[in-house]
């Protein structure tokens, strides 16, 4: 597996590799790897010849009073899963030469990134879509992967991609989780074991939501109740939101007819934790 630091070096393999005729699969990501990213190389791997990770913290996505300085990280350990898991080339690079002094440039999607995490965290995704399209222009993959974790993400850059007529396929892998349900993430290691156990409740508050639906309930608003109630019995959870949501526009829902994203943030402690599912009727 190569490591690449350099922008420009990393813009000439891209064309190499190109111009051989390779299909080149691309999966960013802050680090500090878990299952959940090994299975975005896997689903790279399926559709591509050559998968590509990047490794970067963007500190464009972070808030001022967010963990980007306590965002964990191991790039070594990263290394070795990404090579155990057949990642051909890791992008790595520095901060100095993604945000050069005197940047101004920036990609921002309108009314889908106001609701949700936008709505709690303003300029997050202003920082996202516009790490995302510079990577995108560095690594020039035909084929990059998302996760169905960060669901609002993955519907920003899929019309962030239509509408810029970007020649990128957007692919979403479904959300890995532990064998108690959490949901994989990075942020899960600031948890204590405490809190670890009070954030089952966030998958078993999705369980819930969905049996209620299947069973017949259509009325959003009951069930976001329902859900709130549930995870608020944990002493240490705060909601940041939930909200129930048409699973391709995010449009709000109050009466469930269609396939529905249920969306939620919560705080366990001081970890801001994120959850969904998306729900046919
Ligand atoms: P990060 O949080 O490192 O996540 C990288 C990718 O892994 C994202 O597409 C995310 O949805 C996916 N992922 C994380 N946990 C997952 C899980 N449990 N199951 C399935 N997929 C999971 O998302 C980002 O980084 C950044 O915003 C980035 C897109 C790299 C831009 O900086």
């Amino acid at each position: 597996m190569k490591i690449i630091t350099d922008i420009k070096a990393m813009q000439k393999k891209a064309d190499e590799l190109r111009a051989i005729g390779k299909k080149i699969g691309f999966v960013p990501t802050m680090g500090f790897l878990h299952e959940g990213h090994l299975n975005l190389i896997r689903e790279a791997k399926k559709r591509c010849d050559t998968t590509i990770m990047s490794i970067y913290v963007n500190p464009t996505q972070f808030g001022p009073d967010e963990d980007l300085d306590d965002y964990p990280r191991d790039f070594d350990r990263d290394c070795s899963l990404a090579e155990k898991e057949g990642c051909d080339i890791i992008f790595h690079p520095d901060s100095k030469q993604i945000y050069p002094d005197n940047y101004l440039t920036y990609v921002e999607v309108e009314d889908i990134t106001s609701v949700l995490c936008g709505a709690s965290r303003p300029g997050h995704f202003k920082g996202v879509t516009t790490i995302v399209t510079k990577l995108f222009n560095i690594v020039k993959p035909h084929v990059a992967v998302f996760g169905q974790k960060d669901a609002q993400q993955a519907i920003v850059i899929k019309k962030m991609t239509r509408d810029l007529n970007l020649d990128i396929d957007i692919v979403v892998a479904p959300i890995v989780r532990e064998k108690d349900g959490l949901a994989k993430s990075s942020r899960n290691t600031y948890l204590s074991g405490d809190e670890r156990e009070q954030a089952l409740v966030l998958n078993q508050s999705l369980k819930m939501a969905e049996k209620e639906i299947k069973s017949g309930e259509r009325n959003a608003e009951k069930l976001k109740s329902a859900i709130v109630d549930l995870i608020t019995r944990q002493p240490d959870a705060v909601i940041d939101y939930v909200e129930i949501v048409e699973a391709d526009t995010l449009a709000p829902v109050t009466i469930i007819t269609n396939e529905v994203l249920i969306a939620f943030a919560v705080k366990i402690g001081r970890t801001r934790l994120i959850d969904n599912i998306v729900v046919q009727v």
